[in-house]
């Protein structure tokens, strides 16, 4: 890096090919319906304090040349299940062979393993690996994530599982933000109701112990009903957290008008979506978070995500990066298959990666969009945002800022950087 931009800095990128904003400023998300009006004219960038200050020329200290660029919003992950132990290489194999995710979790594979491999690895060593993935993650233009306990399956287990998380928030360079996922599989001795029990005497310290800012279950048979999602949910309201959930991932169980009556911010997954829902799923305020990078690895139906976004749903996009069904951490990867298998555009995959998965995680207010006044978290891309699903597995990101600080430069582009 030629010259390192500090958050005090300001700087200046100029003649980019586009640079991608909202119809309006202050929208805390922004409906697929509505993802045509995006704006892409290719105005220029002033960032100063670590905000964005400027749509405009400005005498910068730093100036960078972004002719032929794309000047995205950062990449927010909005849903990763970070810190996690080791991987389950083993499991992909059984699966590509043609066992399912039930017969791998029930043969004591699965989630199970995971936990396994989380109990006997120590702090530093979880910590190492997700640092390691955190940066793998800036490389391709995340700026921000959400991590997810859900591997500890004991009281004592998930709590040490938000502790790392936390920790692991001082350690990497990104923003990011916690969700107890405290329904994640029935752990060994208990059953669904039990832990469900357990669970809610466990509330006072996540909330006392921990930076969670979310509750989250997984639905299905091998895990917890959809009663227990409502258990969850009036669990979330009366801790005054989020209520977020796995559901229709692998069969159909009718969880989404459950989530929406609890006032869930999101319903992850959506591959098994039942036709009735989606309507009243797209009127809500509630996000359609999808990762059809789980839907490819782990040979998932795919979700109705044309549909969805033509009716106005809040669609949103991340890697659910997890040893299990999506070993992914590159958002552009998750764009490039969103537009391939969705039927959506590069604009309607970069809206759902950014914007919209910051109001799944609540930082709306501070970031996800580029507007005057929010965290300059921004990305130079290295083409038109239509190379991003079209090159596929290519890295477009040059440059990442996170609050106005140059965190990552591609090796063969400190030319365009100018005192
Ligand atoms: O989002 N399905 C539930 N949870 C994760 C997978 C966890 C795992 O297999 O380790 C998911 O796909
Ligand atoms: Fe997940």
């Amino acid at each position: 890096m030629s010259s390192p931009a500090s958050p005090a800095q300001t700087i200046c990128l100029t003649k980019a090919a586009q640079v991608v904003r909202p119809p309006e400023d202050g929208l805390p998300f922004l409906r697929h319906d509505r993802a045509a009006e995006l704006r892409f004219d290719p105005v220029p960038v002033t960032i100063a304090g670590g905000t964005i200050a400027a749509f405009a020329e400005t005498d910068a200290e730093l100036r960078i040349d972004a002719s032929g660029c794309a000047v995205v919003p950062g990449f927010v992950d909005c849903h990763t299940h970070l810190p996690f132990a080791g991987w389950r290489a083993g499991e992909y194999e059984l699966k590509v062979s043609g066992a399912s995710y039930e017969e791998i979790a029930r043969a004591g594979g699965g989630i199970a393993a995971s936990a396994a491999a989380l109990a006997e690895a120590g702090d530093a060593q979880v910590l190492g690996q997700a640092k390691s993935l955190a940066d793998e993650m800036l490389a391709w233009g995340t700026t921000a994530f959400e991590c997810k306990s859900g591997y500890g399956l004991s009281a004592e287990g998930e709590l040490r599982a938000l502790r790392l998380a936390d920790e692991l928030d001082r350690l990497v360079s990104q923003t990011t933000v916690s969700t107890a996922l405290l329904a994640h599989a029935v752990p060994p001795g208990y059953s669904a109701d039990a832990w469900m029990d357990e669970v809610e005497s466990l509330l006072p310290r996540v909330a006392d112990e921990t930076d969670a800012t979310a509750l989250d279950i997984y639905v299905e048979s091998i895990a917890f009903s959809n009663q227990h999602l409502a258990r969850l949910g009036e669990l979330a309201a009366d801790a005054g957290l989020a209520l977020r959930c796995h559901v229709e991932q692998f069969t159909g169980n009718r969880s989404v008008p459950v989530a929406l009556e609890h006032g869930a911010r999101s319903v992850d997954h959506l591959a098994c979506l039942h036709p009735d829902d989606l309507e009243p799923l797209a009127a809500s305020e509630c996000a359609a978070v999808l990762l059809p990078g789980a839907e490819f690895m782990a040979a998932e139906r795919t979700a109705p995500a044309r549909e969805l976004a033509n009716a106005g749903a809040i669609c949103a996009l991340a890697t659910d990066a997890n040893p299990g069904t999506s070993p992914l951490v590159s958002l552009p990867l998750v764009i490039g298959l969103a537009v391939r298998r969705y039927g959506w555009t590069a604009g309607e995959a970069v809206l759902a990666a950014t914007h919209n998965a910051a109001w799944v995680i609540g930082l709306h207010e501070r970031l996800g969009s580029l507007e005057i006044g929010k965290s300059a978290d921004l990305l130079l891309l290295d083409a038109p945002i239509e190379h991003l699903p079209y090159r596929l597995g290519h890295n477009p990101v040059l440059a990442a800022f996170r609050a106005g600080e140059l965190l990552y430069v591609r090796a063969d582009t400190a030319a365009r950087f100018d005192v």
